[in-house]
């Protein structure tokens, strides 16, 4: 299959590059930008289909702490694209000069390309995907004050730096611009170009190819042998499940899950009908609600409660898993996605301060493993996006495929202060009712405008054909707050909890934005929920965005 390099210089904006291209249909792996490319990187049985190499942008200088790729980047014959910084690498690297700019240029601006001819036949492909006059989008501090020998200026930025730059001879291609940001006019097909026209791969980047491949690779690795994944009911798990499930052998598949009583309303019972669904049989559904109750009774300082989570759970998994009584030569497989690669730094990217340390609970059981070479990742070149579209294609349930993530240590960080059965109970129930009505709500029209109401106060399901609200949500859930207000019910005074609701926007969980309700739903969910739920007696909106607020509360 034909492959896409991208060299990872640290920009922010490298994984968009990948995701992309394979949105195009072309496999794309990112590595690190100083990564050494020898006999075992372009030139390998594996990587000897890599038909094209992208340099990506860096928040750092060449001039200064920036890192440089091998040479022999310049001289393996592959076609070359250099973004941003990458276009400054290649001109620096190759004699040209790169000096900073008086003032940094950020955002929207226009670039003209001249109407010099094209130096060669690829280069005539890729100025194809140009018009004369387009928006870029831009972001550095740098930029090219003398070109290298044999590097020629093809397009200019109303600035008047260049912003597109050929190589007289080679296939080599710079931009001074982020093609791959949605904001930049004709950026799919500038990527498209260089893909295509200069690389000449074709589009065989499917999800049905991947689960042909994996099928292949999981047979020959595993054999007979057992293995073990441990299921969350999440995306991840679950699709990492049904994969396991469609490229060996039922009896082969062992799925562990735990029910921590921590978990949302009816949660264990859907989880085990999905994995039931698509084929499980050997499913260890693991009872353990009472030893997380009893370890966390009293205990109310958060990252007290997220230790005692995380200790536990590793406990009740090493006994568990020996309580299987598996051989040695089982193997662990878990649902790793691509980008938990490139955030924990292993081996891919440069982002590793990106870590969130916090959602990785160190597990001893993975680590042996891992030293044993028996772990199985089958979903770790894949993007979030991908594993659902893998996920619809083995036949996982769409609920489970559009679900929105949860927390490893699920409602304990949503009930600030001690959490007992009884406020997860009355927790549970106003969150079901929460998510239940953003199911069923249209989302606003994309104009902006909040949908309508139908007569009996509550809009009809969302999920008829359009996206509801749910869909519109990037992750949504109800707090429970340890506040007690008042209320009337009746002639009496009553005091009931308060419950906090969030719902965000987001790109990756990393930075979120408060999701700005039609008023008229957030109203009618409110009255539903303090009209079914009787301990709670005031409904909140969080409205608060990350930074510097997190997601959780706790
Ligand atoms: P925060 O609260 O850090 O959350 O803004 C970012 C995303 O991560 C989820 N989250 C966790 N996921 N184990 C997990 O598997 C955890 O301990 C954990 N803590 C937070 C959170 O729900 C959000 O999607």
């Amino acid at each position: 299959m034909d492959k896409i390099l991208i060299l990872d210089f640290g920009s922010q904006t490298t994984q968009l590059i990948g995701r992309r291209i394979r949105d195009l249909g072309v496999y794309t792996e990112i590595i690190p930008g100083d990564s050494v490319i020898n006999d075992e990187t372009p030139g390998t049985a594996r990587a000897d289909q890599v038909r094209g190499i992208i340099l990506s942008g860096s928040p750092e200088s060449v001039y200064d702490r920036g890192a440089a790729p091998d040479r022999r980047v310049y001289s393996c014959g592959l076609p070359l694209l250099g973004i941003c910084y990458g276009l400054q690498r290649m001109n620096f690297d190759q004699g040209g000069r790169v000096e900073p700019l008086p003032e940094r240029e950020y955002g929207r601006i226009g670039v003209t390309v001249g109407k010099k001819p094209a130096p060669h036949n690829a280069a005539a492909r890729f100025l194809e995907a140009l018009d004369s006059r387009f928006t870029a989008w831009m972001s550095h501090g740098d930029t090219l004050t003398a070109l290298a020998p044999g590097l020629g200026e093809y397009g200019t930025s109303d600035t008047g730096y260049p912003a597109v730059v050929i190589h007289d001879e080679k296939p080599w291609f710079g931009l001074q611009f982020h093609p791959e940001v949605t904001h930049c006019e004709r950026g799919a097909e500038i990527l498209s170009a260089f893909v295509f026209g200069v690389c000449g791969c074709s589009a065989g980047w499917t999800m049905e190819r991947y689960v042909e491949e994996v099928r292949a690779s999981l047979g020959a690795r595993i054999g007979k042998n057992p293995v073990l994944l441990l299921v969350s009911g999440g995306v991840d798990s679950t699709v990492a499940g049904a994969l396991l499930l469609n490229a060996l052998e039922s009896d082969q598949v062992h799925l562990m899950y735990m029910d921590t009583g921590l978990m949302r309303r009816d949660e264990t019972e859907t989880v085990r009908a999905n994995l039931e669904r698509l084929g499980a049989k050997r499913l260890h559904i693991i009872r353990c609600g009472d030893e997380f109750l009893s370890a966390l009774k009293g205990v109310t300082e958060p990252e007290a409660k997220r230790r005692i989570i995380g200790d536990l759970f590793i406990t009740i998994q090493e006994r568990e898993v020996a309580r299987l009584g598996l051989p040695d030569t089982y193997f662990l497989a878990q649902g790793t996605l691509y980008t938990d690669l490139i955030e924990s730094g292993q081996g891919v990217g440069k982002k590793a301060h990106l870590i969130k340390s916090h959602h990785n609970v160190g597990s001893p059981l993975v680590d042996l493993k891992r030293k044993a070479g028996r772990i199985i990742e089958p979903l770790d070149r894949l993007y979030k996006d991908e594993v659902r579209r893998l996920g619809r294609i083995l036949g996982v349930d769409e609920e489970v495929v559009r679900r929105h993530p949860f927390p490893g240590p699920g409602l304990a960080v949503r009930i600030p202060g001690e959490v007992t059965r009884e406020k997860c109970d009355i927790l549970r129930e106003a969150d079901a009712i929460f998510i239940e009505e953003l199911k069923r709500r249209p989302a606003p029209r994309a104009d902006g405008d909040a949908p309508a109401a139908a007569g009996d106060g509550f809009v009809k399901n969302g999920g008829a054909g359009g996206r509801s609200l749910y869909d519109d949500i990037w992750q949504a859930f109800a707090v429970l707050l340890p506040v007690r207000s008042v209320g009337v019910a009746g002639d009496v005074r009553k005091y009931g909890w308060v419950l906090a609701l969030r719902a965000i926007t987001s790109a990756d969980g990393m930075t979120a934005d408060v999701y700005p309700f039609p008023a008229r739903d957030l109203l009618e969910i409110s009255t539903r929920i303090t009209n079914s739920v009787k301990d709670i007696g005031r409904v909140t909106y969080d409205i608060s965005s990350k930074p510097p607020a997190t997601i959780e509360w706790e």
